[in-house]
């Protein structure tokens, strides 16, 4: 069935009171409204009323298997979703909400069973932005909400982005421009022994280990067989994956420029367009390369790259380039708290593909990909 999406525009610094007012009616009669978030934006609808929650699997054609996150204007509201909050959920709450981190905690019996795909357990946070805070407020629910993109694409950081994949699908996107951070929330489970991290995200964890010193982080991607009951669902590996395959390339620039200016007259005299999402520092590398160049953004601030990882990959889609090698980023020393979740969306982006620049079987393998 389609719908009319309607757009609104929203100055986060000047909230328009009454577009608010009709979004968070439109949240209460069970019907879907798209919102920025500081993170990407998200897909809310009621997270009490069942049928609303179903709505949201249905637009994004997301598995009922995959939970959604629950959003609070207020910690205060926690007890309204969840039981059996630990302590420590105060001083978590005190230094990092509103902010990119959720929690998983003991559901309450409220919460419509389908937003935890039937899980005990739900994932709460307090978003930061600004329009977000004003739709939570005004509508005084729990909402749940994923990202607002169809399931297994790149999630949305502009409401573009969400009415690329979802118009006609739900009733109303809030613009409130591009988000911030660009990257998903970190996901904490607070309900196993030690804590452990599903999801690197916003939130780093040298951060989060001031709060909880035994916090479990697997160094390398969670990865999750599709059909396996896992702790985390959405830990698929083929996921925020753009329409052409990714290849993820290791190894120093020039290693990486040698091999590159290597491969890609090979794709373009079979017809292949090559994408190539490089750092700015290497960007003079590839200025005649034959292929789409898109900017990584630069090595040296994790925060650009970020924000923009996403829109990227979505570009490059828009490009219609057959194959994307991405440099792989966030991998040094000096990497910092967003590294692990930059490491994490491009590995997923690339659906575990990475290759070093000296591997002699680079090219054979784009060309198997193409
Ligand atoms: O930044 C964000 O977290 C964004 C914005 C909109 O808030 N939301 C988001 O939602 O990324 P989504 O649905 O795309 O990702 C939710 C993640 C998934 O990996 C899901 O499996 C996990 O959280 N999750 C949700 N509920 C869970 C639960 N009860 N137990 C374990 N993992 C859970
Ligand atoms: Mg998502």
């Amino acid at each position: 069935m389609t719908v009319t999406t309607q757009v609104f525009h929203i100055d986060p610094g000047n909230i328009d009171d009454a577009a608010i007012a009709i979004a968070a009616q439109t949240l209460a009669a069970g019907r879907l409204v798209a919102f920025p978030t500081e993170t990407v934006y998200g897909l809310g609808a009621n997270a009490l009323d069942p049928a609303a929650v179903d709505r949201i699997f249905a637009a994004k054609q997301r598995p009922f298997t995959d939970p959604l996150i629950v959003h609070l204007a207020s910690a205060k509201q926690i007890d309204q979703v969840a039981v059996n909050v630990p302590g420590v959920i105060a001083a978590l709450a005190e230094r990092f909400w509103p902010g990119p981190l959720t929690l998983v905690l003991r559901r309450a019996a409220a919460v419509a069973p389908n937003v935890a795909a039937g899980r005990d357990t739900v994932a709460v946070r307090v978003p930061a932005h600004p329009v977000a805070h004003a739709l939570l407020a005004a509508c005084a629910l729990p909402i749940a909400a994923p990202s607002a993109n169809l399931f297994s694409r790149p999630s949305p950081t502009t409401a573009q982005h969400v009415l690329d994949d979802l118009s006609g699908r739900i009733d109303i996107v809030l613009d409130g421009g591009p988000t911030t951070i660009g990257l998903e929330s970190t996901v904490v489970d607070l309900t196993t022994h030690p804590p452990l991290l599903l999801r690197p995200g916003g939130v780093g964890v040298d951060a989060l280990r001031k709060l909880l010193p035994n916090l479990l982080a697997p160094d390398a991607p969670l990865v999750v067989a599709e059909t396996e009951a896992a702790p985390s669902p959405g830990a698929l590996l083929k996921h925020y994956s753009p329409q052409a395959p990714v290849v993820l390339l290791r190894g120093d620039a020039e290693a990486a420029r040698r091999c590159i200016h290597t491969i890609a007259p090979v794709l373009h005299e079979r017809g292949k367009r090559l994408g190539l999402l490089a750092p700015d520092e290497e960007f003079n590398n590839y200025a005649d390369l034959r292929a789409e160049v898109v900017s990584l953004g630069p090595t040296h601030d994790l925060a650009v790259i970020g924000r923009y990882l996403f829109a990227r990959l979505r570009e490059l889609d828009s490009l219609g380039v057959d194959v994307i090698v991405a440099r792989a980023v966030g991998e040094g020393d000096a990497a910092g708290e967003l590294s692990m979740a930059i490491r994490d969306r491009l590995f997923r982006a690339a659906e575990g593909r990475v290759l070093d620049a000296d591997d002699p079987h680079v090219l054979e393998l784009l060309l198997t990909l193409t």
